[in-house]
């Protein structure tokens, strides 16, 4: 279980997971409601990351149990943008748009799961009260809370 430092980001999952999954129900005659799901999915997604890569992952990369998943988050947010800007290019009605979007999916779930499961838990771990309080408070701040 997540203590509250980590509570927002978690909730940022939630928020992009069900957008995933509206977005794959969507049908392909629905051309345009594609295009705004995907819109907000990005928009979701840019925050999230950047939240996460500059408030987060520095000071866990910087450790040597973290280390290693740190390294692979940044990795799997890479991938993760990749096919978003390949689902953007890409024609909404080609069929290969929701093969594509399911891969997104995938791959979002497991690093979602490795987030919650290892990462955060461990960042309590090796995190002093002090780090996890500021990244707390920094990650309220950005979020306008
Ligand atoms: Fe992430």
């Amino acid at each position: 279980m997540q203590t509250a430092t980590f509570a927002l980001l978690v909730k940022d999952h939630e928020r992009v997971k069900s957008i995933l999954e509206e977005l794959l129900d969507t049908p392909v005659s629905a051309a345009n409601r594609r295009r705004d799901r995907l819109n907000t999915l990005k928009q979701e997604l840019q925050v999230h990351e950047d939240l996460e890569e500059r408030l987060v992952y520095p000071s866990l990369e910087s450790r040597k149990p973290t280390h290693g998943l740190t390294l692979e988050a940044y990795q799997e947010h890479h991938v993760v943008d990749l096919l978003l800007d390949e689902l953007e290019s890409l024609d909404f009605q080609d069929e290969d748009w929701k093969a594509k979007l399911k891969v997104l999916q995938e791959n979002l779930l497991h690093h979602v799961r490795e987030e919650e499961e290892e990462l955060f838990p461990k960042a309590e771990r090796v995190l002093t009260r002090d780090q996890l309080q500021r990244i707390e408070r920094q990650l309220d701040q950005a979020k306008g809370g």
